[in-house]
């Protein structure tokens, strides 16, 4: 039965939907490439990415066949770097499979792919009655039937998943789930909603009780942590430049870097300079803010001119002028793009 709430949630789409690329096509590889750049990313941001990776790559072989290398440069800027690897992962999957897997739990066994793009990526493209759950629904749901239960406890996730499945609009499943998510984007916003103009807002239990502002309810504050960082941009007269691949398994890797010393406070020119004492060293920028969702990182940005390559020094030596030609974390394209 499709509910009063699906009925006005679905007309206000149709009045008011976002026109979006991705929304243009129903082909699943176009839906998954969107769905994957836009987890922890704005449309507006997201759009110009998705534009550019389609355009480079029109179809999932082309992105199969590329380089890790290349996704990672065109991904550059958007953070999150994990999926732009699992995005390549999946796609010489998706590419050895022949076609995009069409049932929902083999969408969901595509690397990068969680419940709520699964359900994504089987409703939009395949029409598929699943329902998803993200930000947006979670907001939604909370103030329209005012669930004070914290959304990321585990008795939370099951109550909003179950309301979200009985809500669903199992004849028009892709209609109903762009609706819900753009009607959480663009009316019942995180703050400063637009309860005025909201259709729904006279059978809203949030409103009613005045608990707009207060839902949904999260039980744990994520905790900041602030990071120092100092990179060392180490060049000689030929304009040869020392920059590294990140390794670990952080938010970074694949990308690249400059020699860089992470320490509880900030390292003084001094201290540097005892350590390596070769050189000229000179500060580039003092105590740049970056902020990432959970970290504040705290950088200083070190110039070394060495009279010549020096073997001893791990990375590779490339052209300054190349340095177009590999990933950096945008933190440091911000602090080249302040001149050297
Ligand atoms: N955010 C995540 N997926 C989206 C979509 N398909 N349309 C608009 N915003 C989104």
């Amino acid at each position: 039965m499709t509910t009063d709430f699906a009925v006005k949630i679905e007309q206000w789409y149709k009045q008011h939907k976002r026109a979006l690329p991705w929304r243009e096509t129903s082909d699943p590889y176009c839906i998954w490439l969107s769905e994957i750049i836009l987890q922890q990313t704005r449309v507006e941001q997201g759009r110009a990415y998705y534009e550019r990776f389609v355009d480079t790559f029109p179809t999932v072989r082309e992105l199969a066949a590329a380089s890790e290398e290349t996704v990672l440069l065109l991904w550059q800027g958007l953070g999150y770097y994990s999926r732009a690897r699992n995005l390549h992962k999946a796609a010489r999957q998706i590419a050895a499979l022949g076609a995009f897997p069409s049932d929902y739990a083999a969408i969901l066994s595509l690397p990068g792919v969680g419940t709520y793009t699964a359900a994504a990526i089987a409703s939009f493209a395949f029409g598929l009655p699943y329902a998803v759950l993200d930000g947006n629904v979670f907001r939604v749901l909370s103030r329209y039937f005012k669930v004070e239960t914290p959304i990321d406890s585990t008795e939370g996730k099951k109550e909003f998943k179950a309301l979200a499945e009985e809500l669903l609009d199992k004849k028009h499943p892709s209609l109903y789930n762009q609706a819900i998510m753009d009607f959480g984007a663009v009316v019942c916003k995180p703050s400063g909603p637009e309860c005025v103009l909201c259709p729904l807002c006279g059978s809203c239990m949030a409103y009613a009780h005045n608990r707009v502002q207060q839902l949904p309810v999260k039980a744990k504050k994520m905790k900041q942590k602030t990071r120092c960082l100092s990179y060392v941009y180490v060049s000689t007269p030929k304009e040869e430049v020392l920059i590294k691949k990140r390794a670990g398994n952080d938010i970074w890797k694949g990308l690249y870097e400059f020699p860089l010393v992470e320490s509880d406070e900030g390292l003084s020119l001094s201290s540097l300079q005892q350590r390596f004492p070769v050189g000229k060293w000179s500060l580039l920028e003092h105590g740049f803010v970056h902020q990432l969702t959970h970290q504040r990182l705290l950088v200083n940005f070190y110039r070394l001119e060495l009279p010549k390559k020096d073997s001893s020094l791990q990375g590779v030596w490339v052209k300054k002028s190349e340095l177009q030609n590999y990933a950096f974390p945008q933190l440091l394209v911000k602090l080249l793009s302040r001149g050297l």
